[in-house]
């Protein structure tokens, strides 16, 4: 998988990259990539956004800038590009990320990450350049770009070879194996500590009992 991610703020991403499941799935051969709207500006002094037209708070990115930027990373009309990759517009009232939704990303050869900045994006880019918004949550951050590493961080951990075991995307919270619903707990060592000891199923050797404890647990938290 490729991810393009546009951004004001590509020195952020560096301590993304450092995480274990986002080197492994580089060293796999995925990449990262990184387009600073600023670079491909076609205003003066590295300007990449604007005053709301029908006043207001806050800034928006404009149009031509997202533009001009998509054009120089594909060389290819910008309004195009969505025809060949999803391009994906990070803002609050998008669609919300979910399992699903990540799922259905991890199959993708290839992502466009747009982070918008301030009070966000001039709308005709979400009308002519993004084929999808996304949402982490509805809440309001101050840019796209913690929303675009919540998307590639679960996105990344799906894709096979970036876990250490491959077991742990398959049964996990919300995952279809589960039905949806959240995962069953976890314990480990010490099996007792302070008389708070753990299920003596899961003590007991018997794969099948704790199979079934597991998802009745799971199920019991949906
Ligand atoms: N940009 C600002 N807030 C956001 C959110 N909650 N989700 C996605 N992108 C955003």
């Amino acid at each position: 998988m490729e991810i393009d991610i546009f951004t004001l703020f590509p020195e952020w991403f560096a301590w993304f990259e450092t995480q274990r499941h986002v080197r492994n799935a580089v060293e796999q051969g995925h990449r990262l990539g990184y387009v600073n709207y600023r670079d491909h500006t076609p205003l003066r002094g590295g300007q990449v956004d604007d005053a709301p037209f029908g006043g207001g708070a806050g800034m928006v990115l404009r149009v031509d800038v997202a533009d001009a930027a998509l054009r120089a990373r594909y060389a290819t009309d910008a309004a195009g590009v969505r025809a060949q990759r999803r391009v994906i517009a990070l803002t609050p009232g998008g669609r919300i990320l979910d399992d699903e939704l990540v799922d259905e990303l991890a199959a993708e050869p290839a992502l466009t990450l747009l982070c918008g900045r301030y009070e966000g994006f001039d709308e005709r880019i979400l009308e002519h350049l993004a084929s999808d918004r996304v949402s982490i949550g509805r809440y309001v951050l101050a840019g796209g770009e913690l929303a675009a590493m919540v998307v590639c961080d679960a996105v990344l951990r799906k894709l096979p070879g970036a876990l250490g075991d491959a077991r742990s995307a398959v049964e996990e919270s919300f995952s279809q194996a589960l039905d949806g619903a959240p995962e069953y707990p976890h314990y480990t060592r010490p099996a007792d500590f302070r008389g708070w000891v753990v299920p003596p199923v899961l003590l007991s050797g018997h794969h099948e009992e704790i199979r079934r404890w597991r998802l009745e647990q799971s199920r019991l938290r949906g």
